[in-house]
């Protein structure tokens, strides 16, 4: 099998773990609609930083794939999805036929991508490092920013700046703290957040002006 056939059976897989989702919670068809979507972002920005990293890029492409497969089998949304999404990969990603060693460098992609803590021993890889990364710069993504505002632009305008500056805060306390651990990564990372300054500091302002212009 080549590496595009492999890849290929890793996607049908992941659709499929999402359809039962889909057919078992139809009421979570949005959630997994924007996992999925999430996902191939991640992809995308993983074969990005493979490139610039010098890593293996299948091993990324499967691992972006799967790092979320728990949360699109909605058996979990929580710091343990990583952990449970490398246990439901091993076995399929075996029977496909990688490597002992790929299995295990995937595997502890996928359950290291949350926190940097597999639940077995293994050196860290750049592989694992640049899942990490491409998941967090998709959580920094200008669509997602709008998701969280949308649910509050038709409160009171008060309100909704509220929701901004919080938002402009947490994006400011992700660019020190989130461990962005690639110098590619890094770079990406910081563009996502200075997009989303830009964008939610012109909201404030125009609300400012707003309130101003009172009579
Ligand atoms: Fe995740
Ligand atoms: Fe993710």
């Amino acid at each position: 099998m080549t590496a595009e056939e492999r890849i290929e059976q890793v996607v049908i897989f992941a659709k499929e773990k999402r359809d039962l989702a889909l057919v078992e919670s139809p009421d979570y068809a949005a959630r997994l609609k924007y996992r999925w979507q999430h996902t191939l972002r991640v992809v995308h920005y993983g074969k990005k930083l493979a490139a610039k990293e010098n890593a293996n890029a299948e091993i990324v492409t499967v691992a972006c794939l799967l790092h979320d497969i728990a949360k699109l089998s909605d058996r979990s949304r929580n710091v343990e999805h990583g952990r449970i999404g490398a246990k439901m990969a091993h076995p399929f990603l075996k029977e496909l036929g990688y490597a002992e060693e790929d299995v295990e460098n995937i595997c502890y992609s996928i359950a290291s991508h949350v926190d940097g803590k597999a639940d077995f021993e293994h050196p860290l890889t750049i592989e694992a490092q640049i899942v990490s990364d491409a998941d967090k710069i998709d959580r920094l993504s200008s669509y997602r920013m709008m998701l969280a505002l949308g649910k509050f632009v038709d409160s009171e305008y008060e309100t909704f700046i509220a929701t901004v500056k919080k938002r402009l805060s947490k994006s400011q306390r992700a660019s020190k703290e989130w461990r962005v651990q690639t110098k590619s990564g890094q770079d990406l990372f910081q563009q996502q957040i200075s997009a989303q300054a830009v964008f939610l500091e012109r909201l404030i302002a125009d609300y400012e002006m707003t309130l101003s212009l009172e009579f």
